[in-house]
């Protein structure tokens, strides 16, 4: 397995490149991209630590090289939050970096399972699907926003909450990757009924943990430790898929079948090719029912800014 990481010497690049060199298969090969002239170091800070995975860096120059053959493709390059900024706050100067590496990975990889995780996803996701369309290599099946960050944040405050063992929660998260666009779905938390106040709690806690985070780090950036733990965990979803392993559920952003938006999270087979089969999310409550319905005309706002940036 190739895996390549675009901004892998961010925040969220070196934590989830530091992950991956501990957890991918033996014989894999890290490939880490970034116009930050420190990659080179980072690539070789990791290639001390003794596992079977070899390390490489590339900078600004060599994007070519970096993605050839990559079997998998996960972006979080680019600016995060600083407090007072919302996901869509960063779409002016994302949106453009994100063209760029899709072109990139045109070029070199056009099979390549991709994960975009730089905000806002929205809208980063359709930029990466409408640059893929244009020069004609578009698979549904291989391009995912990556919204893991929901899904684990949800797993440690309904543990806690509820006092639950964290290594088996599961919480179901669908919709978008931003503010009222993620929606946590408590109804179908296995083993645990949660009133309609903590229901009321909880739902914005999750859907705001972003700003938590944000506004802790008090102008230091947005989450990149979580965040490098959540991205490696999809990772290892979608390698497990690519090697055949049966069963590998998980949710992610994807142009799917819903009929809720263009792009929408929601829970997905995956294997050899990415997704196999698009799940439905299952019933909803009526909370749950008129979040969702809420919801929309944001997302769908989120997405036609993501087209629009390709198409106009
Ligand atoms: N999907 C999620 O749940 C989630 C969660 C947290 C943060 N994010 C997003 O991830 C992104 C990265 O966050 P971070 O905290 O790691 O930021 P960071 O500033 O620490 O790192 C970003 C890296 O991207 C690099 N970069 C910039 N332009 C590039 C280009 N053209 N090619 C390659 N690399 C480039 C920078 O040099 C830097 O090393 C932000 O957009 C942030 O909002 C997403």
């Amino acid at each position: 397995m190739k895996v390549t990481v675009l901004g892998a010497a961010g925040g969220i690049g070196q934590a989830l490149s530091l992950l991956l060199k501990t957890q991918l298969p033996a014989g894999s090969e890290l490939s880490l991209y970034d116009v930050a002239p420190v990659v080179p170091g980072v690539a070789v800070d990791l290639s001390h630590i003794p596992t079977a995975v070899s390390v490489n860096g590339y900078g600004k120059e060599d994007l070519d090289s970096a993605l050839a053959g990559s079997d998998v493709v996960l972006i979080p390059a680019g600016m995060p939050r600083k407090p007072g900024m919302d996901r869509a706050d960063l779409f002016a100067v994302n949106a453009g970096i994100i063209k760029t590496l899709a072109e990139g990975i045109v070029k070199n990889c056009p099979k390549a399972l991709v994960g975009v995780i730089t905000n806002p996803v929205n809208g980063t996701v359709p930029i990466v699907a409408e640059v893929f369309k244009k020069a004609g290599t578009y698979e549904a099946n291989r391009v995912f926003g990556v919204t893991t960050l929901d899904v684990i944040r949800s797993e440690a405050f309904v543990a806690e909450l509820k006092g639950l063992d964290v290594a088996t929660t599961k919480v179901p998260v669908i919709g978008g990757h931003s503010g009222t666009t993620i929606l946590p779905l408590l109804s179908q938390v296995e083993g645990v009924a949660f009133t309609d106040e903590e229901v009321a709690a909880l739902t914005p806690r999750i859907q705001n943990a972003g700003t938590e985070v944000v506004n802790a780090k008090a102008g230091g950036g947005s989450a990149t430790l979580s965040m490098g733990a959540a991205a490696a965990r999809f990772c290892m979803s979608l390698i497990k898929g690519l090697q055949g392993e049966a069963n590998v559920i998980d949710y992610a952003y994807v142009e799917g079948n819903t009929g809720d938006a263009q792009y929408f999270a929601q829970p997905v087979r995956l294997g050899k090719n990415g997704v196999e089969e698009y799940l439905p999310y299952g019933e909803l409550s009526a909370f749950e029912q008129k979040a969702k319905n809420d919801m929309l005309a944001t997302l769908n706002k989120d997405i036609q800014e993501g087209v629009d940036f390709i198409n106009q």
